[in-house]
C-alpha cells in the first residue's frame, strides 16, 4: 500500500478501512485501481457526485437503494427526485456509530478499473481529512460550482494536492444545469483553473462540466452540452494513464516490529512501502547501513520469491544484523537519507498555532522521535502562492519550514517517494495531530556538524566541586516571588559551599535574550535558550536555579527531557494571580489591567500551571524565608545537597 501510514493512523477507523481496502483489492486484482478524492467547497456537490457515481455503476445494495428513496421523500431537497447527498450522509451515519471517522474510503467498480474514493468533509476546517484523502490518492476531483467559480478553498484544495503528490486534477464544473449548460461559463472557470494552478506542477489537469444532480457528464455523455467533446468523469477516471508505478522506485521496507518466537527464528514484519524484493537480493539495515541478503519472504499464505509494493510480509536475512521498529531495510544502491535535520513543507491542521521552537512528536512510517521546528522559513499565500514572512503557522495555514528531531530518522524525499517522505506532527500535551509534513530535503549543515569528543566529563567536573550537578527550575506568575525565593535558597547552597548559578528571567532578558518580548512564541524560544543554557551549565557541573514564568506545560516538559534523569526539579511558586497583582512590585499588573502593556500573564497571555510539580510551594501567608527551607529540606532529603 502506497499510503503514508502515518497519516493513515490518525483515526481509529482507519484501520477498519484498511481491512476493506486489502480485501476489495484481493477481489479485483487484475484491474488497475485508480485512488482519487473529491475536493472542493462544503456546497460544491460532493456528496451528490459521489452517490450518483456509486449508484449509477451500481454498487449500492438493494436496501440502501429503498431506504434512499424513503429518505428523499422525506428530507430531500429534490422533490421526487433522489437525493444523492442523503445517500453518502447516510453511509457516513451507518459507520460512524460508536466511532468518529473523518474520511471516509468507498469502493465502486466497473469493468475496466476499480477505484477507492476518499470522501472528505469540505469545511475550511476540515484541511486535514483532506489532506489525510490525498495522501494515498492518484488524482483529485475539485469540485466548483458553476455559479462560484473558484474559491479559496479550491485553491487550498488545490494547492494541498500538489503538496501531497497529485499529479492528476479533475477540475468539475459542478452544477453547470444552473448556468443553462453555458460553454462560456465552463470555458472562463476553466481558464481561470489553469492560470492559477500552471506552476503547481500538475501533470494533467481536465476541466469536464457536470450536473452531479442530473447526472450530465457524470457516467455518460450528456447531450446537453453538445459543445463538449471531452470525455464524461467516469470515462476519464477509466482512462486515464497515471503513468510508472512506485514497484520501480527503490526498495524502502519500514520494520513494524521483529518477529523472534526463538532463538532460530528472527523474522522482519511489515509492509513494502515501495519496489519489489526477492530472494536473494542484497539489502542494507537504513540507519546502520549494515548489510546482508534475503533469505526468505514470507507472505500471508506461505513463502514467496518475490513481493512488491504494498504486500504486507516478514522478511528473513542471511546474516544477524541489528535492526528493529522504526528502521527499515533498503536497497542498497538507492538509500535513504538519515539525518536528524531537514527542510519540508507543512500543512497546519491545529486551532493552536505552530510555535517554532516547541517540541511535538514527529512520526513517519513507523519511524518516531520529538521534533522542533527551528526555522520558519516562510507561510505560502494559497491565492497568490505568494511566499510570506510569518512567525508562526495558523489553522490550515502551509508553510515551508526547517526540522530537528532529537534522533535521526530515515527517509526520502517526497517527491521521489510518497510513502517514505512524509510525517505528522503531534502535540505532545494533547496527542492531537497537529500537521501533516512532506519532507524536501536533508540540511547540509546536519551532515557537516558532528559532535567534538570532550575528554574531561560532566561527572568529572562535578567531582571536583564535590556535588551532584542539578537544575532547580521555579515557575510561576510574574510577582510569586520565585526569584525572591531563588536568590535565598542560592544564598544557603553558597553558604554551604555548592557551587551554584541563577538564572533571572528579568536578567536573561537583558542579554542573551535581549531580541525577544511576550508573544507565545518568543516565550516558546526564551524558554528553549535558557534550558539549553541552563544544560550547559548543568554539564559543568553546577546546581542551576532558573527564575522563568515558563507559563507553557510542553515548554516545562522540554526543559525536564533535556536535562539527565533526576535532574530536574521543577518548584511551583503557586501565588494565586489576586496576590501578584496586590503585590504588583514592579507596577506591571497596573498597567497590564489598564490594557498598557500587551500579553501579560494571567491578564491576556496564559499560565498553565504545573500538576505534578516536584516542590509545590504555597506562600500566601509565609515568609520567603521559610519557603527557602522547604526546598532546602526537600533537596536535602533527596540527596541534592
Ligand atoms: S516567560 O514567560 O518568557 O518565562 P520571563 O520569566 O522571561 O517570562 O520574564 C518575565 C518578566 O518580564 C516578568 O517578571 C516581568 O517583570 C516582565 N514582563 C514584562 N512584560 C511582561 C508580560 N507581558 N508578561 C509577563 N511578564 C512581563
Amino acid at each position: 500500500m502506497s499510503a503514508v501510514a502515518a497519516l493513515r493512523e490518525v483515526d481509529v477507523a482507519e484501520d477498519a478501512s484498511r481491512d476493506e481496502v486489502r480485501a476489495f483489492l484481493a477481489s479485483q486484482e487484475q484491474k488497475s485501481l485508480l485512488r482519487f478524492l473529491t475536493c472542493g467547497s462544503v456546497d460544491d456537490g460532493k456528496s451528490t457526485l459521489i452517490g450518483r457515481l456509486l449508484y449509477d455503476t451500481k454498487l449500492i445494495f438493494e436496501d440502501q437503494l429503498a431506504t434512499l428513496e424513503n429518505d428523499s421523500k422525506k428530507h430531500g431537497t429534490t422533490g421526487s427526485d433522489l437525493d444523492f447527498a442523503l445517500l453518502v450522509d447516510g453511509l457516513e451515519a451507518e459507520r460512524e456509530q460508536g466511532i468518529t471517522i473523518d474520511v471516509a474510503y468507498r469502493f465502486f467498480t466497473t469493468p475496466k478499473r476499480k477505484f477507492i474514493v476518499a470522501d472528505t468533509p469540505g469545511h475550511e476546517q476540515y484541511t486535514r481529512n483532506m489532506a489525510t484523502g490525498a495522501s494515498t490518492a492518484d488524482l483529485a476531483v475539485v469540485l466548483v460550482d458553476a455559479r462560484q467559480g473558484l474559491l479559496t478553498q479550491t485553491r487550498r484544495h488545490s494547492f494541498i494536492a500538489s503538496l501531497l503528490g497529485i499529479r492528476h486534477i479533475v477540475l468539475a464544473v459542478n452544477k453547470i444545469d444552473l448556468v443553462g449548460y453555458s460553454e462560456e461559463v465552463f470555458g472562463q472557470i476553466a481558464a481561470d483553473y489553469r492560470a492559477f494552478a500552471g506552476d503547481l506542477g500538475f501533470a494533467t489537469i481536465t476541466p469536464i462540466p457536470i450536473s452531479a444532480r442530473y447526472g450530465d457528464n457524470v457516467i455518460a455523455r450528456s447531450d446537453r452540452m453538445a459543445w463538449y467533446a471531452g470525455p464524461s468523469l467516469l470515462e476519464h477516471l477509466e482512462d486515464i494513464d497515471l503513468g510508472q508505478g512506485s514497484a520501480q522506485k527503490p526498495f524502502r521496507f519500514p520494520i513494524q516490529y521483529v518477529n523472534r518466537p526463538n532463538l532460530d527464528f528472527r523474522g522482519f514484519a511489515g509492509t513494502i512501502a515501495s519496489g519489489s524484493i526477492s530472494q536473494g537480493d542484497a539489502v542494507v539495515v537504513a540507519k546502520s547501513g549494515k548489510p546482508s541478503r534475503i533469505k526468505r519472504i514470507i507472505g500471508p499464505r506461505g513463502d514467496l520469491t518475490r513481493a512488491v509494493e504494498g504486500q504486507a510480509v516478514t522478511l528473513l536475512l542471511e546474516d544477524e544484523v541489528e535492526a528493529s521498529r522504526g528502521n527499515a531495510l533498503v536497497a542498497p544502491s538507492a538509500r535513504p537519507h538519515v539525518a536528524d535535520q531537514f527542510a519540508a513543507n507543512l500543512v497546519w491542521f491545529a486551532e493552536q498555532p505552530l510555535l517554532p521552537g516547541r517540541s511535538y512528536i514527529l512520526r513517519t512510517e513507523t519511524d518516531q522521535s520529538t521534533a522542533t521546528i527551528t526555522d520558519l522559513k516562510h507561510r505560502v499565500n494559497v491565492n497568490s502562492f505568494a511566499q510570506e514572512a510569518a512567525k508562526s503557522l495558523a489553522l490550515n495555514e502551509v508553510g515551508v519550514v526547517n526540522i530537528s528531531t532529537q534522533a535521526p530518522i530515515g527517509f526520502d524525499s517526497f517527491v521521489e517517494n510518497r510513502a517514505t517522505g512524509a510525517f505528522i506532527l503531534i502535540d505532545r500535551i494533547t496527542n492531537a495531530t497537529v500537521a501533516a509534513g512532506m519532507i524536501q530535503h536533508p540540511l547540509r549543515r546536519a551532515e557537516n556538524i558532528h559532535w567534538q569528543a570532550l575528554d574531561v566529563s560532566k561527572s568529572s567536573r562535578a567531582a571536583l566541586k564535590g556535588q551532584e550537578p542539578a537544575v532547580l527550575w521555579f515557575t510561576g506568575l510574574s510577582g510569586s516571588g520565585k526569584s525572591t525565593v531563588a536568590n535565598l535558597v542560592e544564598k544557603k547552597l553558597n553558604a554551604e559551599g555548592r557551587h551554584t548559578y541563577v538564572l533571572d528571567g528579568d536578567n536573561v532578558r537583558h542579554g542573551l535574550n535581549r531580541d525577544l518580548g511576550f508573544t507565545d512564541q518568543d516565550r516558546v524560544e526564551n524558554i528553549r535558550r535558557v534550558a539549553e543554557v541552563a544544560k550547559l551549565m548543568a554539564d559543568a557541573g553546577l546546581l542551576v536555579l532558573v527564575s522563568f514564568i515558563s507559563p507553557f506545560t510542553a515548554e516545562r516538559r522540554m526543559a525536564r527531557e533535556l536535562m539527565g534523569e533526576g535532574e530536574f526539579v521543577e518548584i511551583f511558586v503557586d501565588t494565586p494571580f489576586e496576590e501578584c497583582a496586590r503585590r504588583d512590585p514592579k507596577g506591571l499588573y497596573a498597567k497590564a489591567l489598564r490594557g498598557e502593556i500587551k500579553n501579560f500573564t494571567g491578564v491576556d497571555s496564559p499560565y498553565e500551571a504545573p500538576e505534578h510539580a516536584d516542590i509545590h510551594l504555597q506562600p500566601f501567608g509565609r515568609s520567603p524565608e521559610d519557603l527557602a527551607i522547604e526546598v532546602e529540606d526537600w533537596l536535602r532529603e533527596r540527596g541534592y545537597c
